[in-house]
């Protein structure tokens, strides 16, 4: 297709618009593909044999049946309000649900199956989906975590083993990725995705889907992905779950849509719709979502599931006078599947005949929840071995778990270098809530992760120092929130006969996830005061903070030598936390999500616009004592930057960056925009510059300059992990396309500008100073 080119003249620059809706539409799509290999699961979904298998069977069904495929049930604990029903037999039976959540284990998962393939009319077998997270069994850290991993190729593992675990028992669908980008650390589901930057979660994004799909759909160990919630739900206004969302249409195609439209490219086979109203939208009944930018513009083959009762929801957002119109609404604006609201089953057969749906409408939605089926290999094999032994958390299992927890924990202080822990002759005190609390270390979501699977601080250091009795004292100190300070006195003698003081302290598990916003972010309880007294001793204190959020450190920080971000680390939190703590491993993760200082900075983040009267370099400290410093975009009480930034994180060794070399002084707007087409080559050359083997994550940042519209004072735009042995350095080569040049102009199209100045940064960290640029003719 030839695509029209207008020259416009804008912000005295050319700029680039292109000309006809299609071409829009795929330039918005910022069309060129970029992982590796093309994702199998598109071409299987489009497969012609797979797709008359699909019409052949659509063309036996009742419209009673038809909307029996588009209808989900929650059999087992229920994970949203409970909307109570018994009859899933006799609606497995009677070709009422084609999918059930909910429902673990092999033998209920047959059992169910086998009503719905052996007494079934038409046989269909139904799709049982569950929140598989960050783990099945064997639990990893929380996506947050994995994502500070900055290790997409890690993820991808992971998630692959988590997909396997679910499919062995009969579930083939992953309620995940979950890519809400999270600038808000009220929200409690930050804890659920891969943080503030969309960049890194497109990658995040890719490599859960790939992980879950495998080679193919039909593998007995893949499951479908269902990357959600699309879209803007990370957005609500206040960090309040389930909150209104608006922003404009540059900042959700900038910011908030990218890892969905990489989940899709890599051929996630299902997408989640969200809870909240966009723009006045409900997300749930939103054509220019679910159908527009879904279908249209990316090309989506798989279906749409609604997020729990979201169809129903819509009477309360008071788009819909009644459920019946409710569903009327979602299915026509793209929504395949109600998950338990229990309308489509009901509802959708009387709207066709009342004539207020089309029945193509229907007929649609079931051949896109059929073509996952047919994909999955269910109609071949609908059941799996029930005899397969009980789960065991093999040391192989364990041995993943624990890598990706040590990727994942980020240490965020060291002063005076108090970490490593030399391997002998110190004495430990072990303070705090969280130092022997299996429930909190498998974090929110855990699915069927068991806490007697779990290797807590207490267990490992136990292990670790089990030759020497006297080398470890315990003391709980407190609980996570809690005003009794009866347990401090024990605590504080531990430490002060101690040489050393690791506290773990924290959120609890119930304080993140979903429906858990929360508007104080210090840590809870009395934590602070505990700490403070452990610091009283005179003894260095290690805080180990646990949490599903960036906590607000600012007042902590005083009392610790050492910070080591944990936050909920999965299955071998302890194993993994000694090894770092003891130097055998080096700390590489790094922070996907700023710390603020204080709540009232929040939202924050790194990837922010500047305003016409930047705070500057100072970042004041102080009150203003002069009109410059006061009439400023500033707090008059709180700096503007972040305690921790996006990026940060510390090494048990320093690395320095060479200043990036170009491969050109510019480059040509037109070639770039052809996309796939002309590409700036960044070099820089990474040094361990320290004494011990380390592993850095090499960051590149851009700031684009003299565009049509405001561009974000920097943006991540490439990362590498690289492990380096003393001395040792490397060159490293980053290659910027089209995908990473481009932005938004005014209406949301996405191009490249001439006469724009692209500055590059390239470090350990969003605050790196080796610097280049270059320019876009
Ligand atoms: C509601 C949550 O928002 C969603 O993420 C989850 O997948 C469903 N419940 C099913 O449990």
């Amino acid at each position: 297709m030839r695509r029209g080119i207008r020259l416009t003249i804008k912000g005295g620059g050319l700029a680039l618009l292109l000309a006809s809706q299609a071409a829009q539409a795929q330039a918005r799509n910022g069309a060129k593909r970029t992982s590796a290999r093309p994702a199998p699961s598109n071409a299987q979904l489009a497969a012609s044999a797979l797709n008359r298998r699909v019409e052949a069977l659509l063309n036996q069904m009742t419209l009673e049946e038809k909307a029996g495929q588009l209808a989900q049930y929650s059999v087992g604990t229920p994970t949203g309000p409970g909307t109570g029903r018994s009859d899933y037999e006799t609606l497995v039976r009677t070709g009422a649900t084609g999918s059930l959540l909910n429902v673990v284990g092999a033998q209920e998962t047959n059992r169910y199956q086998r009503i719905a393939v052996e007494q079934s009319r038409l046989k269909i077998p139904l799709l049982f989906g569950f929140d598989v997270i960050h783990g099945y069994r064997t639990t990893m850290p929380i996506p947050l975590g994995m994502a500070a991993s900055f290790d997409p190729a890690l993820v991808e593992q992971a998630m692959r083993m988590a997909g396997a675990e679910a499919a062995a028992e009969g579930i083939r669908w992953a309620f995940s990725p979950m890519v809400d980008i999270a600038r808000d650390v009220r929200w409690g589901r930050v804890a659920e995705g891969s943080g503030e930057d969309p960049f890194l979660g497109a990658a995040m994004a890719r490599a859960y889907v790939r992980g879950y799909q495998g080679a193919s759909l039909a593998e007995p160990t893949s499951v479908a992905a269902s990357v959600k919630h699309f879209a803007g739900y990370g957005a609500a206004e206040g960090g309040r779950d389930y909150n209104t969302v608006d922003m404009s249409e540059v900042s959700l195609r900038q910011v908030y849509l990218p890892p969905f439209q990489a989940a899709i490219e890599e051929g996630s086979a299902t997408l989640m719709s969200a809870f909240h109203s966009l723009n006045g939208v409900p997300a749930t009944a939103h054509p220019h979502l679910l159908t527009d930018i879904l279908r249209k513009e990316w090309g989506f083959n798989g279906f749409v599931v609604s997020d729990w009762t979201a169809v129903a929801e819509l009477v309360n957002h008071g788009i819909a006078l009644d459920g019946p119109a409710a569903a009327n609404k979602a299915l026509s604006a793209g929504v395949d599947m109600d998950m338990e609201s229990h309308l489509y089953g009901p509802e959708v057969p009387r709207l066709v005949r009342a004539g207020k749906l089309r029945e193509t409408v229907v007929d649609e939605a079931v051949r896109r929840v059929l073509r996952v089926k047919f994909a999955l290999g269910l109609f071949e094999k609908p059941f799996v071995d029930e005899t397969a032994a009980a789960y065991v958390a093999t040391p192989e299992k364990r041995e993943l778990a624990r890598r990706m927890a040590e990727e994942s924990i980020v240490l965020l202080e060291n002063e005076g270098g108090v970490l490593p822990l030399p391997p002998s002759g110190r004495k430990i005190a072990l303070v705090g809530p969280l130092a022997d609390a299996p429930v909190d270390m498998l974090g929110v979501w855990s699915a069927m992760g068991d806490p007697r699977d779990v290797v807590t601080l207490r267990a490992a250091l136990e292990q670790r120092l089990k030759d020497d009795k006297e080398a470890l004292r315990y003391a709980k100190g407190t609980d996570v929130l809690s005003e009794d300070t009866s347990g401090f006195q024990e605590a504080v003698v531990a430490a002060a006969s101690s040489d050393v003081v690791i506290a773990a302290l924290g959120e609890d598990t119930s304080m993140s996830g979903e429906a858990s916003s929360r508007t104080r972010i210090d840590l809870p309880g009395n934590q602070r005061q505990l700490l403070a007294a452990l610091a009283a001793t005179g003894k260095p204190v290690i805080l180990i903070v646990f949490s599903g959020r960036p906590l607000a450190l600012t007042d902590a920080r005083p009392h610790a030598a050492a910070i080591v971000q944990a936050w909920q680390p999965g299955l071998e939190a302890g194993h993994a936390l000694t090894n770092l703590l003891w130097g055998e491993v080096d700390f590489s993760a790094r922070l996907p999500i700023s710390f603020p200082r204080s709540l009232g900075q929040v939202p924050l983040y790194y990837n922010h616009f500047n305003t016409g009267r930047p705070a500057g370099q100072t970042d004041l400290t102080h009150p203003p004592t002069s009109s410059a410093e006061k009439y400023v975009s500033r707090y008059l009480d709180e700096r503007n930057t972040p305690l921790y930034p996006f990026g940060h994180g510390l090494s048990y060794t320093p690395f320095d960056f060479s200043p990036p070399t170009l491969g050109a002084a510019s480059l040509q707007a037109r070639a770039v925009q052809k996309q796939g087409g002309e590409v700036m080559r960044v070099k820089t050359r990474v040094r361990n510059a320290g004494r011990v083997q380390g592993t850095v994550v090499a960051q590149l940042y851009l700031r684009i300059l003299g565009a049509s519209t405001a561009q974000p004072v920097r943006q991540l735009a490439g990362f590498q992990r690289v492990a380096l042995a003393p001395g040792e350095s490397r060159e490293l080569e980053f290659t910027l396309g089209f995908k990473e040049l481009s932005f938004l102009d005014a209406s949301a199209l996405r191009g490249v500008e001439p006469g724009t100045r692209y500055e590059l940064w390239v470090g350990d960290g969003s605050r790196a100073t080796p610097h280049a640029s270059f320019t876009m003719e």
